[in-house]
């Protein structure tokens, strides 16, 4: 089947392994009543249409939902609607909600406000895709020291070296409402020696409780952010505060070095 996509939806559809990991888990746990939040293209509501009754496919881009109409013309049980996902009156609850709507860190992107606002319309029984992230950062350091997301199709030339161990600094669950402002220190042990002057965010899907989808070129590669420079020797112990808002926007990120120790 051949979809009519905006060229960022076409590029979404061409990531093999994000749409493998979603088929996976939607194929698995769709049933009876279907929200797709967030639905561009329309693949994950595809992905239901043989398991379920009806599936509510929402999209906030008038363009998308327009493509969206008309690759799924043949699909008797989805419903589209274009609107903003939180301001919709679901006539009845979800078995599973699909919401697809991730960025790095959940910063940029309005997965967090949205999972919020329609939590309330999942059966007691019902299950959520993705469940939740993990969040983990890293201390490195950037030749290019700017807020950029690593590009992991030219991953030959790697703009940064890793400073410090990984840190998991949050898990998250969407079967629970998430404070969207975000404040937490974070300490890093550093491992190798040198000039430090960034964060390097990365984030793990978990689609359900067996399923994990790591970044991949179109789905949440690491976040780079830029902190003042520092020199460092191994085994030293940074302590830095990271905060933003979820669904806020990169502008509301802000870091504050705190402690070397
Ligand atoms: C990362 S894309 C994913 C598209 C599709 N779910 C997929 O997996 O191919 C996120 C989509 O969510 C839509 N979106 C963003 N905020 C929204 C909102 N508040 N309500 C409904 N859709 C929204 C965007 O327009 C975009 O098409």
């Amino acid at each position: 089947m051949q979809f009519l996509t905006t060229s960022y939806h076409y590029h979404l559809l061409q990531d093999w392994e994000r749409l493998t990991a979603f088929y996976e888990a939607i194929t698995t746990q769709a049933r009876d009543t279907v929200f797709d939040l967030g639905a561009g293209s329309g693949i994950l509501s595809y992905f239901a249409v043989p398991y379920s009754k009806i599936i509510y496919s929402i999209e906030l881009n008038s363009k998308s939902a327009a493509y969206m109409d008309f690759n799924l013309k043949n699909c008797e049980n989805i419903t589209i609607i274009n609107s903003d996902a939180r301001e919709v009156d679901f006539p009845s609850k979800a078995d599973l909600i699909i919401c697809e709507m991730l960025d790095t860190a959940l910063i940029d992107e309005e997965q967090v406000p949205v999972i919020n606002t329609v939590l309330k319309h999942l059966d007691e029984q019902g299950e959520i895709i993705p469940s939740g992230v993990i969040k983990t950062a890293e201390l490195v350091y950037l030749k290019n020291p700017q807020i950029s997301y690593e590009d992991l199709i030219n991953s030959k030339v790697s703009p940064h070296e890793v400073k410090s161990a990984l840190v998991t600094y949050k898990i998250l669950s969407f079967y629970h409402k998430i404070k969207e402002d975000f404040k937490q220190d974070i300490i890093f042990r550093i491992n190798q020696s040198g000039k430090v002057n960034g964060v390097k965010l990365t984030m793990f899907t978990l689609l359900n409780s067996n399923l994990i989808c790591g970044p991949t070129p179109m789905f949440n590669p690491p976040l780079f952010i830029p902190i003042d420079e520092l020199e460092l020797k191994k085994n030293d112990t940074v302590k830095i505060n990271l905060e933003y808002t979820m669904g806020g926007g990169l502008d509301t990120i802000k870091t504050r070095i705190k402690e070397i120790f």
